[in-house]
């Protein structure tokens, strides 16, 4: 049966530890500089309707690493929806490629192209989720203060924030999130994580949520696609969401999935301080990812 990563709760928690394990292998495999050609002459489809820098970067070196190959679609190449409908574009990929990593605005597409591809469709991100970055963020996380620990999310509940409470979820991470009251996570996405057995407290309060934390983890205000939204910035600014030295009043790590809007939703100077993981939280994008394509296309 094919399976697609739509988002984090398409696999058992059984199974996200396998493609955690795979990951930090295949992590321990680049840095002995040992070859693993696992998904030899195989190849990535990357179709994007956003722009990347992480996400395309560590797909296509992560297919070069595993022996395959990665070619990209750029919002100009395949016109997605437009220059025919996404069914045809499925069921075409699925006569090229092993699988397909996506990059979407409406998670509804993302399902319809699942729905019709005989192939593994990973999602990349869409308005609604970014499972890829939850794998990364959870390899992080059991690297540094470990899956029995408080975290923290301060700031907009939309597409990382939800993947990352799904992944809390099923890792069993004690998982506080605040956001504005009109920015939070939404309701169905928050009973999913109850039915895997963990659903976070949610809260308005930032300080609340950060007291006590091993952990505490950002993303931007105004995603891809919202950059008007002016509305969005005053309700974080006025909620005091910024994550700054002085919410940070403990010493917890900080995770950010980047781009990160410089003193906007976190200071330069956390940013650029010790206790910020960021750059080895967007280094295990490519470790998590390879283990998961090597999950899906049944290499391991
Ligand atoms: N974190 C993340 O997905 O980065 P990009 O948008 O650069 O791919
Ligand atoms: N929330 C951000 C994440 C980018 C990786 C966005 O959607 O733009």
């Amino acid at each position: 049966m094919t399976r697609h990563f739509t988002d984090v709760d398409d696999l058992s928690a059984d199974e996200l530890e396998t493609v955690l394990d795979a990951a930090a292998d295949l992590k321990g495999q680049v840095k002995r500089d040992e070859p693993h050609p696992l998904l030899g002459r195989q190849t990535l489809g990357m179709v994007f309707e956003k722009p990347s820098s992480r996400t395309r970067l560590s797909f296509e070196t992560g297919m070069t690493q595993l022996g395959g190959h990665a070619i990209f679609l750029g919002p100009d190449d395949i016109g997605l929806g437009e220059r025919e409908p996404l069914t045809d574009t499925a069921r075409t990929l699925s006569g090229y490629v092993d699988c397909a990593m996506v990059r979407l605005f409406d998670h509804e597409d993302l399902k319809e192209l699942a729905a019709c591809a005989d192939i593994p469709i990973v999602n990349g991100l869409t308005d609604d989720a970014h499972p890829c970055q939850t794998l990364a963020d959870l390899l992080t996380l059991r690297e540094t203060v470990g899956f029995d620990s408080r975290v923290a999310w301060v700031g907009d509940g939309n597409n990382v924030a939800q993947s990352f409470v799904l992944g809390c979820a099923l890792a069993g991470i004690d998982l506080t999130v605040a956001t504005p009251d009109e920015y939070g996570i939404d309701e169905r996405v928050l009973d999913r994580a109850d039915g895997i057995g963990t659903a976070p407290d949610v809260t308005n309060d930032p300080a609340a949520a950060v007291t006590g934390a091993d952990a505490v983890y950002t993303d931007v205000w105004v995603s891809m696609g919202e950059e008007h939204s002016k509305e969005k910035l005053a309700a974080f600014e006025a909620g005091d969401f910024q994550v700054n030295a002085d919410l940070l009043d403990d010493s917890p790590i900080v995770l950010h999935c980047l781009p990160a809007h410089r003193d906007e939703e976190i200071t330069e100077n956390v940013l650029e301080s010790d206790r910020a993981v960021v750059w080895q939280q967007a280094e295990n994008r490519l470790h998590a990812q390879k283990g998961l394509l090597a999950f899906l296309l049944d290499a391991l």
